[in-house]
This record gives structure tokens, C-alpha cells and sequence, in this order.
């Protein structure tokens, strides 16, 4: 029985050291591979049996090869690329003569890939480098957005077909529509406006922006500041250089442009920065580098709400700190962050804001019923309102919505409290946030796919008042016992009562 025993663990032994044996050990060097994830090298290591491995993208760094186990003659493993989101599936890495041949996917992108035996100093060439973290620190928050940021950002109707020209004629268009004069007073540029950098590590536009200071004295000229955009990581979301180990030097450029806000995505900055710790020091870093310079910068955090960042976002000197993945021009996904995903009340208020993310209103996706419910939602949130469309272009009912005075008076209302839901009711909410002239904004949600009725007393959702004032039909009428509206599908009404 003993004998056996042994025999059988024995030969386990062999079975599982000649797995190990056939696997392809070593450092690989990838022929080519996808801009995303942009793979360059893999390396498989094997101590005392046990493999480990690591492979290096231009997006990530290094990422370590996770439940890595041989499976005949291949490898088999996982990556994990600090989005909690992304489902993680096997990648397969087989011998083909000489080469690896390696399948798989990583987030959207499938891959088949082939890879040669790197020489050692061809490995070492493609070491990625590491920067240390600062340690934990307060930075001190300008006082930059006492209400909610008012704008417009190139990403949702552009995303990265931008350049100098259109920027310009956004900025133009904003004075001659009136909105800058409603409030929209930052012009941000997102994602796409850049380029290389040179030898000193300065990073510079590319071709579709010759002169980003003249671009800023145009946009200053007219009364507007001027936004930009980058990320923690090597790589911005769209796939443009990123700030990873040239923190404070982007700083700087951007103050000498003089650049006014900055959204600093994570993007490739998730998996160097995937845990609580690691993501408030490099949003720390920048924003003590933004401190640093001699320009007041209002600081954009955007991390999806990881790490419930409303509770941090101010301590690393951020003013404003999505809480959602991104927005899209339909109304499930706008109803989705604004109603269910609004970040907590209290963390909201003059200087630190909850930012569900940017206004589509305009942009064709929506019914105009369901834009009006997009804007209400966004001002009882006291949310950035930074618009997203072709403000070129607009008709009088998208920019009847957009400069609506009684409406954006709830959005910045200096109290800047975040308004919640006082009563849900199967599709219908009923939604009130208190202003800072003692009068209460009630916003009457219909989410469901008939028109309906939505009425109620104010004692129920505890409302004092005499006067009610219909902010979108602009009416008057005395507040009697309680509110009875009628409110059609996927819309919505909102009034002040006082
Ligand atoms: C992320 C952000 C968006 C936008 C794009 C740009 O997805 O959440 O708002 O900035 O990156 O690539």
C-alpha cells in the first residue's frame, strides 16, 4: 500500500516536472502586437517547480501572468489590468518551432501573437520603467469651483476628431449663443490633443494644435478659460501619451499655456494605481503639482468613483470627481448614473462636487422629454454642467433647455447641497434638494414608458412653502395641500418652492 503510495505521488512528480519542462521558459519578445494593449514582452520564469511569469504592455507596465499553469505543452493564465470590470479570460501560450505563438484577449482586444526568443539585452531594452509614489499627504484644496463647474468638453460629440479651428469656433459660438453669459465658462479640451515629447521630456501637442498659448489667449480673450486633459498612466484612454513619470513637468507646461482646469483620467494609471492607497497618491501627486505653479487650476479627478473617491477628493485638492463610467447619448445609460449611481450627499458642496459625468443634451440620442429630465437630474444633483454638444449648431429648443436661468439657479445654488430622493414610487421619484434661500427645488421623475400622474402632498416628502414656481413652463400658482402634475414618459418637472 505504502509502496504504491509512493509510486503514485512519485511519478505525480515526474508528470508535473515534465510539464514544467516542456513549457516555453524564458523571455519572449513580441514581433508586434495591437497599439492596445500594446504588448512587448513576456517572460516565464520557473523556481522549484513553481512558474511565475510577468509581460509588459505600453499601457500597463508590467502586469504579473495570474493562475499561470502549463496545460500539456502550453501556458495558460490571466491578466488582470486593474479595471474590476473587465472579466478576465484564459490566454494561451503555445510552442511553434523557434517562437511562441500566444491567443487571447485582454477588455475588448483579441489577439494572436507571435513572439521570438529575446537576447538578453534586447529583454533589458524593454525594462519598463517604475516611479516611486509620494507618501500620503493633505494638499491644500483652492478654493477654485464654489458652484458646480459650468462648460464644454470636446469628448462627447468629438471625441478625438478635434482641433485648433474647432475649439475656436466652439469658444465663438459660446459667447454668440449666450451661454458663456448663463454660466458655460470652461472650454475643455479632452482626450486627442496630443503628442510627443522631446528629448527634454516636455510634452507638446500634436499637428492639429500648433500653438496651445495662443490657443488659450484666444479662448481668454472672449471671456472663457481654457480646459485640457491627461492621465496618471503612460497611455490616456484614447491611446495619446499619458503623464506616467512626467507628473510635475505637465504641470508646468500646462500653467505656462495657461491652462485653467484639468481633468486627469486614470486610464492606464488603473493598473499601476488599482487599490485605495496607490490611487489617492498619484491623484495626490498631481494635485500638489498643480499647487506647485504659479496658475489657478481647477482640478478634475476622473477615477469612475473608484474607491468611494467622494471621500477623498478634496484631501488630494480635487474639485470635482466623477462617480460613474461614462455617459452615452441614450437614456438608459444617462438614467442609470444620474438616478442610481449619484455619489453620497454629503461629500457634495462648494469646492468638491460629485460629477456624474457630462451633458449630452443636444447631441440627437434622447427624446427632448428625456433632455429635460437629463438637465433636472443634473441640477438637483448640483452637478458640473459642462455641456457635450456641437454648440455651433443647436436648435432653439436645446438651447432653451441649456440656458434655462430658473433651472441653472438650482443647479448653483450656493448651498450646493446634493439633492436625493424623498419618495420612489414604482417608476416615479419624486426627488428635493434644499436651496440656500430656505425654498426647495422638487423634481418629478416619470422613468416609466407612459405618461402618468405624479402628485402628492407636501407634508409627505416634507416641503414647506407657499408659492410654487414651474421652473420649464416658467408658471406661478399658489403651493395649496400638495403638487399634482402630469408628466409624460421619461420626463420630467421641476419646481421651487418657496
Ligand atoms: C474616459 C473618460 C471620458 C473621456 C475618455 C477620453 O473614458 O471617462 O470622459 O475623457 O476617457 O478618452
Amino acid at each position: 500500500m505504502r509502496q504504491l503510495l509512493t509510486t503514485t505521488i512519485l511519478s505525480g512528480l515526474l508528470l508535473a516536472s515534465a510539464a514544467v519542462a516542456e513549457v516555453p521558459k524564458g523571455g519572449w519578445v513580441f514581433d508586434s502586437s495591437p497599439d492596445y494593449p500594446g504588448f512587448t514582452r513576456l517572460v516565464i520564469e520557473e523556481k522549484k517547480g513553481q512558474l511565475s511569469g510577468k509581460i509588459t504592455s505600453k499601457w500597463y507596465g508590467d502586469l504579473p501572468l495570474t493562475d499561470l499553469h502549463a496545460d500539456g505543452d502550453n501556458l495558460v493564465f490571466k491578466l488582470y489590468n486593474g479595471n474590476p470590470r473587465v472579466t478576465m479570460s484564459d490566454i494561451v501560450v503555445k510552442p511553434e518551432g523557434k517562437s511562441v505563438r500566444m491567443t487571447g484577449k485582454v477588455w475588448y482586444q483579441d489577439f494572436d501573437l507571435t513572439a521570438h526568443k529575446g537576447k538578453r539585452s534586447e529583454l533589458k531594452a524593454l525594462d519598463f520603467p517604475t516611479y516611486p509614489l509620494p507618501p500620503k499627504r493633505v494638499v491644500t484644496q483652492k478654493p477654485l469651483a464654489p458652484t458646480p463647474p459650468m462648460g464644454w468638453s470636446s469628448w462627447n460629440k468629438f471625441a478625438t476628431d478635434i482641433n485648433d479651428q474647432t475649439i475656436r469656433e466652439i469658444a465663438d459660438a459660446l459667447v454668440s449663443s449666450g451661454l458663456r453669459d448663463a454660466g458655460y465658462t470652461y472650454v475643455n479640451i479632452d482626450d486627442g490633443w496630443q503628442g510627443e515629447r522631446d528629448a527634454q521630456g516636455n510634452l507638446h501637442p500634436n499637428t492639429n494644435f500648433p500653438d496651445m498659448k495662443a490657443l488659450a489667449d484666444y479662448i481668454h480673450a472672449r471671456g472663457l478659460k481654457l480646459g485640457i486633459y491627461t492621465s496618471p498612466g503612460p497611455k490616456t484612454c484614447a491611446g495619446y501619451n499619458g503623464s506616467y513619470g512626467h507628473i510635475k513637468q505637465d504641470a508646468n507646461t500646462f500653467a505656462a499655456w495657461g491652462i485653467d482646469y484639468l481633468k486627469y483620467d486614470l486610464c492606464s494609471g488603473e493598473a499601476f494605481y488599482s487599490t485605495a492607497e496607490t490611487v489617492y497618491a498619484t491623484y495626490q501627486e498631481m494635485g500638489e503639482a498643480l499647487n506647485a505653479t504659479d496658475r489657478d487650476i481647477v482640478y478634475s479627478l476622473c477615477e469612475y468613483g473608484r474607491f468611494d473617491v467622494g471621500s477623498w477628493g478634496r484631501q488630494v485638492g480635487g474639485h470635482l470627481w466623477r462617480t460613474t463610467g461614462d455617459i452615452e447619448d441614450k437614456y438608459d445609460t444617462m438614467a442609470k448614473i444620474g438616478f442610481d449611481k449619484n455619489g453620497v450627499a454629503n461629500h457634495t458642496g462648494p469646492n468638491g462636487w460629485n460629477d456624474p459625468d457630462m451633458l449630452e443634451i443636444g447631441n440627437g440620442g434622447m427624446s427632448q422629454d428625456e433632455y429635460r429630465t437629463h438637465m433636472t437630474l443634473w441640477a438637483m444633483m448640483s452637478a458640473p454642467l459642462v455641456l457635450g454638444n456641437d454648440v455651433r449648431h443647436m436648435t432653439p429648443e436645446t438651447l432653451a433647455l441649456l440656458t434655462n436661468k430658473d433651472v441653472i439657479a438650482i443647479d448653483q445654488d450656493t448651498l450646493g447641497a446634493q439633492g436625493l430622493p424623498a419618495k420612489k414610487d414604482g417608476t416615479t421619484e419624486v426627488w428635493t434638494k434644499t436651496l440656500a434661500d430656505g425654498s426647495t427645488a422638487v423634481a418629478l421623475f416619470n422613468r416609466g414608458d407612459e405618461n402618468t400622474l405624479i402628485s402628492g402632498t407636501w407634508a409627505d416628502i416634507k416641503v414647506k412653502g407657499t408659492t410654487v414656481r414651474d421652473l420649464w413652463a416658467h408658471s406661478d400658482h399658489r403651493a395649496d395641500e400638495g403638487y399634482a402634475y402630469a408628466v409624460p414618459k421619461h420626463g420630467a418637472v421641476l419646481l421651487r418652492v418657496k
